[in-house]
């Protein structure tokens, strides 16, 4: 039978350390479903489809990542996939409290599933969407740290200069 593994995410935008974990993943896993959370209560910069299809162009090439979103409760998506393993990255002691408050109350919600944390790589343990948005928004370099298709799209929504050749539309 496959393993199949749910990554969610707000993935406001997606990052090299996202990136990183559906890598690894599927080292482990056959696939990886990348599931993008409406998160509207944290009033995300970029919207679902947006952010779903980001994700989706940077996997373009590999068959065994899709790319889907949901709405509610995690737990209930999770049950309509073949998969019974949530994945989700750890940056540092910080992340672990609300980690293991949202991993035990998405088991007490159903005990057939499980949460499979990857520690992020070294080069990553600092990024996060909310401060590349921060650092982008002031017009801050994000290069290295988010795909260069992330970096233009935070262009776009900052309204800062694109160079022209790096201009793409969103169904390149
Ligand atoms: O990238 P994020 O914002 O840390 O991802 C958090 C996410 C989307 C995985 C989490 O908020 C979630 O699962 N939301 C769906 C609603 C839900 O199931 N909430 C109960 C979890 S305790």
């Amino acid at each position: 039978m496959e393993k199949v593994a749910i990554y969610p995410g707000s993935f406001d935008p997606i990052t090299y350390g996202h990136i990183d974990i559906v890598e690894r993943a599927l080292e482990i896993f056959d696939k990886v479903i990348v599931a993008v959370a409406h998160s509207a209560e944290k009033r995300p910069l970029f919207t679902t489809e947006e952010r779903r299809k980001i994700i989706r162009t940077l996997f373009k090439d590999n068959p065994n990542v899709i790319v889907d979103s949901f709405k509610g409760l995690l737990v209930d998506y999770v049950a309509k996939t073949n998969a019974r393993v949530i994945l989700r990255g750890l940056r540092a002691t910080s992340d672990f409290e609300y980690e293991f408050h949202m991993a035990s109350m998405n088991r007490s919600l159903n005990t057939h599933l499980d949460t499979l944390f990857m520690m992020t790589s070294k080069d990553y343990f600092f990024v996060s969407s909310r401060t590349i948005k921060e650092v982008a928004r002031l017009g801050g370099g994000v290069e290295g740290l988010v795909p260069d298709l992330v970096t233009r799209r935070l262009k776009e929504k900052f309204k800062l200069p694109i160079p022209k050749k790096n201009q793409i539309g969103w169904d390149d």
